[in-house]
């Protein structure tokens, strides 16, 4: 059923003319974590993420208007035909990222129905080494979601309200990737429902409101590239496995009652409490994949031993430095700015050993989505 709140402008010119426009859209790190979704990219708990901003993907959309035949085909949107599109990757194309792209023009089309009235050619790149195992479903669904939203403010003729634009704009970029939702704006993005983010619902990410303490707006986030394989467990194979999981219900309050926890340990500018809380959820979110069935493991013994190094500096610098990890092997060093001068002298030495060919990404807080 479609939600009228993101039902296309009345306003609408379409051009007659082809066109480009280009954005690019950030990754994104969850403090809390989102594994487990209902029909429809519901998620079964809340989460927080922080925003990036070195680890991003530049698209640009080109646009030709349709012409159509017959008018049995007219370009009303309501009807099946699928959408036409194209998609390059680093300039060559790449057909096997169709699927995933048709089923997001699927799902939105119902909110941008003018998609059908245009050939498509999607243009794409990432600022982060391709097969690096960092996930780019996050900023590459914002990106395209981004684009096609410029496209539509660009074409209504009245005036576009920038809440409910970034709103909807959220709203059809988690019809791509749930994370993606998180992705739009920053530094600090929450979705789905939780009792302390009255604004709070399942269907878009939003900036944080709720007072937080100015040394989170200045975060680093070191990316350890432990493994730069493709992933052996996708994640939505991974989200599905939390349907008959024995811990899924403890799960979902767990994250829900560490959202809390979070919320009020950063209002408080409590950096030591952070990071119990988002190592907890990164271990939790494994425990999740090592108890489901079948089980899967996505950590390295290179992860293992990056965290033991990570837990072993804090106690002895009493230092604020803590680790999280996606889903996948990378470990994400999340540390307050003001510390990089004693944290990377000890990345490079104890760290950077442990990872892939010795590399790592630095990366910091961001503020989301631009159009170029
Ligand atoms: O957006 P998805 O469906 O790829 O799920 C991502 C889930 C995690 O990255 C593991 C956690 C999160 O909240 O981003």
């Amino acid at each position: 059923m479609a939600l009228d709140l993101f039902l296309p402008l009345p306003e609408l010119e379409l051009p007659k003319n082809s066109g480009t426009i280009t954005v690019t859209a950030p990754s994104n790190i969850a403090l809390v974590k989102y594994w487990g979704k209902s029909q429809g990219q519901i998620p079964k708990n809340a989460s927080i993420s922080f925003t990036l901003s070195q680890c991003l993907t530049q698209t640009t959309l080109s646009y030709t208007p349709l012409i159509r035949s017959s008018a049995a085909d007219k370009p009303d949107g309501n009807n099946e035909t699928t959408v036409n599109f194209q998609v390059f990757v680093d300039g060559e194309p790449k057909p096997e990222f169709a699927p995933k792209i048709e089923t997001f023009f699927k799902r939105i089309k119902e909110y941008t129905p003018w998609i059908g009235s245009f050939i498509w050619r999607i243009d794409t790149e990432n600022t982060f080494p391709h097969g690096s195992g960092i996930a780019s479903s996050a900023s590459g669904f914002a990106a395209l979601a981004g684009a096609l939203m410029h496209l539509e403010a660009l074409w209504c003729t009245s005036d576009v309200d920038p809440v409910k634009w970034a709103q909807k704009t959220s709203f059809l970029a988690r019809l791509g990737s749930g994370s993606a939702a998180r992705s739009i704006q920053g530094p600090l993005m929450y979705w789905g429902q939780h009792p302390d983010l009255p604004a709070s619902n399942d269907l878009w990410a939003q900036a944080t409101e709720q007072e937080i303490a100015p040394v989170f707006m200045d975060y680093k986030d070191t990316i350890l590239l432990v493994d730069q394989g493709e992933k052996e467990v996708s994640s939505s194979v991974g989200h599905n496995l939390m349907h008959d999981h024995p811990f899924a219900l403890q799960r979902f309050e767990q994250a829900q009652q560490n959202l809390s926890k979070l919320l009020a340990l950063m209002a408080k500018g409590d950096t030591h409490g952070f990071c119990q809380v988002v190592e907890t959820e990164a271990l939790s979110l494994h425990a999740m994949m090592m108890t489901s069935n079948p089980s899967y493991l996505l950590m390295k013994p290179n992860t293992l031993a990056i965290i033991e190094k990570v837990r072993g500096f804090r106690q002895a610098n009493n230092i604020p430095v803590c680790f999280t990890l996606d889903a996948g092997a990378n470990v994400h060093l999340l540390y307050p700015s003001a510390f990089t001068h004693k944290v990377m002298p000890w990345i490079q030495k104890e760290l950077a050993p442990l990872c892939q060919e010795g590399q790592f990404i630095e990366d910091q807080v961001g503020q989301g989505l631009k159009k170029l």
